[in-house]
């Protein structure tokens, strides 16, 4: 094989950031894998805005099933965002031996553990950096690279408008409407950005990172979400006059009473690292028994620094492709579901 081809399901923020990477850095993908990598098809709901000159005209469909059913490609990247039309893209992906990407934290945090079962039994792999926490690779730090270590609790800021507008409002003085405007011009707000201000985006990714951390199904309904609403009038301005700093924050851990899972506005001390985490920004503390405190710090939203974790993820099935290994990267969470008998 000396090309892999991909079919783009979306060109908005993350999927106009993905084609941009890998034009970018074309001469460095093949340098890594030895092959040409390329964006044979994409998805898009209106022909007539303006598309990136990089990709022939040719490429962009508004037909999603030309892109599902096409054999020839290698690759389903998923990031259209929403719910059930992508989760059934995803699934008849997987269902056709194709090997899946996804940014969807949405999907991957109400239907992951079905998704990667299905995956399992396709023999391919379903890979999703990109849901939590844009350019930061802590899906791959739970499941390597503290794969030996016992985690008793997270926390973190995994949502970059509410930390952004958190940010402006107090560093400029900006209103909540102006903040969540910028916020949402920049591309850092979810479609409807009421899920980022009630707390429900920043539960999603807790699910995510809660499932994998402790290698168990955690659940949304198991999550405790109070959003910005919660904040009162005045509550910016007396953590400030205090040393204190307001932060919405995902807390998850685990003990013998169980697993608890939040996602709440606090008030931090300003000399909390978290107190510093400023604008999209996001990170997030892991505390494992045996390497203690460990904290992971980057961007969490945006164009560019979400399509890396993408790109990452893409090379990772590219390498599989060309291993002839699909389906066995087999992720902490696969590994204990393969050994695991359904019922134990
Ligand atoms: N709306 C999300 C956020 C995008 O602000 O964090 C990245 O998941």
């Amino acid at each position: 094989k000396n090309e892999i081809s991909i079919g783009l399901l979306g060109f908005g923020t993350v999927g106009s950031g993905v084609a941009t990477i890998l034009q970018q850095h074309q001469k460095d993908l093949r340098h890594k894998l030895g092959v040409e990598v390329s964006i044979k098809k994409v998805l898009i709901k209106n022909k007539n805005k303006d598309r990136l000159a990089s990709l022939e005209p040719e490429v962009f469909t508004t037909d999603i099933e030309e892109i599902l059913n096409d054999p020839s490609l290698d690759i389903i990247v998923e990031v259209m965002g929403g719910m059930d039309e992508a989760k059934e893209a995803i699934e008849k992906a997987l269902a056709a031996g194709k090997q899946v990407v996804t940014a969807n934290k949405d999907v991957m945090a109400e239907h992951g553990h079905e998704l990667l079962k299905l995956a399992d039994e396709k023999k391919c792999d379903l890979f999703y950096e990109a849901s939590v926490a844009g350019g930061i690779p802590i899906i791959r730090t739970l499941e390597d690279g503290l794969a030996s270590d016992r985690i008793s609790s997270l926390m973190g800021i995994v949502n970059g408008t509410t930390n952004f507008i958190l940010t402006k409002m107090k560093q400029e003085n900006m209103s909540y409407e102006d903040a969540l405007a910028e916020a949402t011009a920049l591309g850092y707000a979810e479609a409807d950005p009421s899920s980022d201000v009630d707390g429900l985006d920043a539960a999603r990714k807790m699910v995510i990172l809660s499932s994998l951390a402790y290698s168990t199904e955690v659940h949304l309904d198991d999550v405790l979400i109070r959003g910005m609403k919660e904040i009162r009038d005045g509550d910016l301005e007396l953590a400030q006059g205090f040393g204190y700093t307001m932060k919405m924050v995902g807390s998850s851990t685990k003990d013998e009473d169980g697993i608890e899972v939040a996602v709440e506005p606090i008030f931090l001390p300003d000399s909390h690292p978290l107190s510093s985490v400023n604008n999209e920004f996001n990170a997030v503390y892991i505390y494992g028994d045996a390497v203690g405190e460990t904290m992971l710090y980057g961007p969490g939203a945006g164009s560019l620094p979400t399509a890396t974790s993408v790109v990452s993820d893409v090379i990772a099935a590219c390498r599989n492709i060309l291993l002839e290994v699909n389906g066995k990267r087999v992720h902490a969470a696969q590994y204990e579901r393969m050994i695991k008998p359904e019922d134990s």
